[in-house]
């Protein structure tokens, strides 16, 4: 068995919540009397594993820790406790935009995330081409990214995530934006990734792309992982719980 490309073990992420036990005014000037913090256990001892070109889907209903649980892979958050075992670099595709800087154009930001993710100057030159071509976005490579529309920022993302050398792809709910001919395309890109040994975690709500793309899918409920097992078997017992938010 080759190693994991993605091992999590045992992993929590708390957030402290911070209450005041008034809303009156009077109330608020006596915060320090009855602030009290709470800790939200977005993430509860969850561990699993995923191997290189193994492409894992991730479910579960709002506020299940899925965007959390790939927070914490990313790096964007720091672990309570347990442990994140990552065997190469990671691209990550979360929030829309994220990574993004706004005053900049669509190249400039190309190279940016693409030296963050590993590339040296040189690399991003070469593929520059390659890039804006998946992108499809135009002259629009010359104006600042503050102009762009959730598509093209989508479709900006994915594009550098996928041209980088990453051996480890994080996508949350991105795709949802895109077009459909968009989305076909980054699902093939997906398959090719996978091809080539990469390993994905996919969050998504949308059945038929996780159907399409996952070999095998994570459940989440309440931070924890309800269900891990072949996609089918998964998904229709997700489905059948109704805990999907409805599609538009
Ligand atoms: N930065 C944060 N600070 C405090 N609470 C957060 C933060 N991010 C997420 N949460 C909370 O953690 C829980 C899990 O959220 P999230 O990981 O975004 O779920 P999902 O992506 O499955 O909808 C939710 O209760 C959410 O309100
Ligand atoms: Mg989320």
């Amino acid at each position: 068995m080759s190693q994991p490309a993605i091992a999590v073990r045992n992993l929590v992420k708390e957030f402290d919540l911070t209450h005041s036990g008034y809303s009156s005014l009077k109330g608020n000037l006596l915060w320090w009397r009855k602030k009290r913090k709470e800790r939200l256990r977005a993430v509860d001892d969850v561990s699993f594993e995923v191997r290189p070109g193994e492409c894992v889907g991730v479910v579960g209903k709002n506020g299940a820790g899925k965007s959390t649980l790939l927070g914490l892979l990313a790096r964007v958050y720091k672990p309570t406790s347990g442990e994140i075992h990552l065997s190469g670099t990671v691209a990550p595709l979360l929030e829309l935009g994220a990574g993004f800087h706004p005053d900049l154009t669509g190249i400039e930001n190309v190279y940016f995330n693409g030296v963050i993710l590993g590339l040296t100057r040189k690399q991003v030159t070469e593929r520059l081409e390659k890039i804006i071509e998946f992108s499809e976005i135009g002259d629009y490579v010359d104006a600042p990214v503050r102009s762009y529309s959730s598509g093209m920022l989508l479709r900006l993302g994915f594009s550098v995530a996928v041209h980088v050398d990453a051996s480890i792809l994080l996508v949350d709910e991105a795709l949802a934006v895109g077009d459909i001919e968009f989305q076909k395309k980054c699902l093939a890109r997906i398959a090719e990734f996978q091809a080539n040994g990469g390993a994905i975690l996919f969050v998504s709500h949308d059945m038929d792309a996780v159907r399409r793309a996952a070999d095998r899918v994570l459940w989440m409920r309440a931070g924890k992982v309800y269900q891990d097992g072949p996609t089918e078997e998964v998904l229709s017992a997700y489905e059948r719980s109704g805990e999907n938010p409805p599609q538009d």
